[in-house]
């Protein structure tokens, strides 16, 4: 057999294998085959030497175009295998910004807020509107105009914040009563919640930082038992319809006569447990007829206006609805606490 014959041989063997490959990796093989050192073509090389003078440079001349041909197959081949290896890489790296990934965990609704939502809604739906003041707020506001004059011994009760001699962090929701009867008329129907503040302990009924919820009606012919109603009415909205109210007379000094008021325990509806140590009952708020003095001062003709106010704590109220032992988890934000609430 000829050269040219073993070329042609060698050059279609390359073709068929170049056809059926697939990856760059076994095309290293095939080159290494024909054109490598040890390759088919090198061996025709050497054969040379076996060929006359004569013959030798049209031999070495076509061993040297097939060299070329087949490089430029090789080469072309490996183009078209580079380009659709990049092409299935690329395909398999896209990254997909639109794709719906594990959403962040979903957050709860404070205990706080829930329970101030429902008593909120609970007021609104009875015609109440929702009144607001000033955290930080005038003495003038607080205590005066509540018939807490200075000097005067229920102020001790209070634990105040002073910021100066006229200025203090609110003891508690009250001086937004005053600030309401001074700003509109009456009729008044209004729930005001807020942030107070007291120079308490921190223990697990006390925070020095603590919320309320003020309520104040004021009208013609306002009595008692609008006020009585009104409570009964909150009591079963928020904890079911078997739960009562009890009036146990008190002092406020904007308030007479005052009361505070105890619902049926939730836990036991009214037999005696832990919760109410054995009383049945449980202190939820401190409520009475605003005093004829503070109407006055107020601004309002007692002898034409009579209303009623009263006072919630909220935390009180949120850690009876939900059975919570310790105020200071309300505070400290742990998500173990918090998820319970989902
Ligand atoms: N302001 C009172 C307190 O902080 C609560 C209170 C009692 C508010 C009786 C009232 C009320 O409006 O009538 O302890």
């Amino acid at each position: 057999m000829g050269i040219r014959e073993d070329l042609e041989a060698i050059g279609a063997q390359l073709k068929e294998e170049l056809a059926s490959l697939e990856m760059t990796k076994a095309l290293e093989e095939v080159k290494v085959k024909v054109l490598g050192k040890k390759g088919t073509l090198s061996g025709l090389l050497r054969s040379l030497g076996q060929l006359s003078a004569e013959e030798r440079p049209a031999a070495g001349q076509l061993i040297n175009k097939a060299k070329e041909d087949f490089t430029a197959w090789i080469e072309e081949k490996q183009a078209i295998l580079e380009a659709k290896e990049k092409e299935e890489r690329l395909r398999k790296e896209a990254l997909d910004v639109t794709e719906p990934r594990d959403l962040p965990c979903e957050g709860a609704e404070h205990p706080i807020n829930a329970v101030l939502n429902q008593v909120l809604d609970c007021f609104t739906s009875m015609g109440f509107e929702v009144a607001e003041g000033p955290q930080i707020e005038l003495d003038h506001y607080n205590f005066e105009l509540l018939n807490l004059p200075k000097n005067h011994p229920a102020r001790d009760a209070q634990d105040t914040f002073y910021v100066d001699d006229n200025i203090v962090l609110r003891t508690h929701t009250s001086p937004v009563q005053a600030r309401t009867m001074l700003s509109k008329k009456p009729p008044i129907r209004i729930v005001c919640p807020g942030r107070v503040f007291r120079a308490d302990e921190v223990d697990a009924t006390h925070s020095p930082v603590f919320h309320q919820i003020e309520g104040l009606v004021i009208d013609k012919d306002v009595t008692m038992g609008d006020l009585r109603g009104t409570l009964d009415a909150f009591a079963k909205r928020l904890y079911g319809d078997d739960i009562e109210t009890r009036f146990r007379p008190s002092f406020f000094p904007f308030t007479e006569p005052s009361a505070e008021v105890d619902l049926t325990c939730f836990n036991c509806h009214g037999k005696g447990c832990k919760v109410c140590k054995g009383t049945g009952w449980i202190e939820v708020l401190g409520c009475g007829m605003v005093n004829p003095k503070v109407l006055e001062m107020c601004g309002l003709d007692p002898s034409v206006y009579s209303g009623f106010a009263f006072g919630i704590g909220l935390e009180r109220i949120t850690m009876l609805r939900y059975g919570i032992k310790d105020m200071r988890l309300l505070y400290e934000g742990d998500l173990r606490f918090l998820r319970q609430f989902r």
